[in-house]
């Protein structure tokens, strides 16, 4: 990838601890989501942003009560709104979803939702690329391009491995960000993040902002990236 790209990953992590300080059920933390993915989706599109990617649910995630996983299966009510949509194909951002989307497990009219998203976005010459991690695994994914893979490549190509990952089309990510002060991958985008800056924050998912995103970017801009070597 050129270098005029600029992949930003967040792991949008806290809304449960959120609603707990709160004296609210985990639900109400999850319901708030939606209000700081579009503050980062603004922030992303006002500092010059290509690619942003925002893990929303992952494989193990499947793991949590019934009633929770109920409600993350809506994404319409805590990810993006119906209002979020019109408004982020009107300001040219193309949302697109990344993950294993033909898990019977998840149900048809999340499905949807998801197709619905992504086709009202979709336009030709994007301004930013929203990728939603949405029943993501980052071991899922390597797995799956193995077995795609075969012996149909040359042996250790990098770039052949690559074309066949559900990421393929993502450059590599330059910033994660993590919120809640959890200080892990949790299984996010493994081959992606690579050689990415990595940037921890103690704020909560809910209560992420422009502002936060904005100040991580800065942050970002003073880190010198070497790539094994002794220059940068
Ligand atoms: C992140 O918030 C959202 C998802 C994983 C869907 P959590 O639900 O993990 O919130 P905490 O970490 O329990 O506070
Ligand atoms: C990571 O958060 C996944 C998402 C943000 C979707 P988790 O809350 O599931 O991660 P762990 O369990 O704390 O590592
Ligand atoms: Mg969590």
């Amino acid at each position: 990838m050129t270098d005029s790209t600029l992949h930003i990953a967040v792991i949008m992590d806290g809304n449960g601890r959120w609603a707990q300080a709160a004296g609210l059920p985990r639900s109400a933390g999850h319901e708030r989501a939606h209000l700081s993915v579009e503050s980062t989706v603004t922030a992303a599109l006002e500092n010059g942003v290509t690619h942003l990617s925002l893990f929303a649910f992952s494989s193990e995630n499947w793991n949590r009560p019934e009633s929770e996983v109920a409600l993350l299966m809506q994404p319409e009510r805590w990810l993006v709104t119906e209002h979020e949509v019109e408004s982020y194909r009107q300001r040219n951002v193309q949302v697109a979803f990344l993950g294993d989307l033909n898990d019977p497990r998840i149900p048809a009219t999340c499905s949807h939702w998801l197709r619905t998203v992504e086709e009202h976005t979709t336009t030709h010459n994007p301004q930013l690329r929203v990728t939603v991690a949405f029943n993501y695994g980052g071991r899922q994914e390597i797995a799956e391009a193995a077995r795609l893979c075969g012996t149909k490549t040359r042996l250790g190509a990098q770039e052949d491995f690559h074309q066949h990952m559900w990421s393929a089309h993502l450059p590599d990510i330059d910033l994660l960000i993590r919120t809640s002060g959890e200080h892990r991958i949790s299984n996010f985008m493994l081959w992606s993040l690579w050689y990415a800056e990595l940037i921890f924050t103690d704020t909560l998912w809910p209560d992420f902002r422009a502002i936060h995103f904005s100040r991580a970017l800065t942050e970002y801009r003073m880190r010198h990236r070497r790539y094994g070597t002794l220059s940068g």
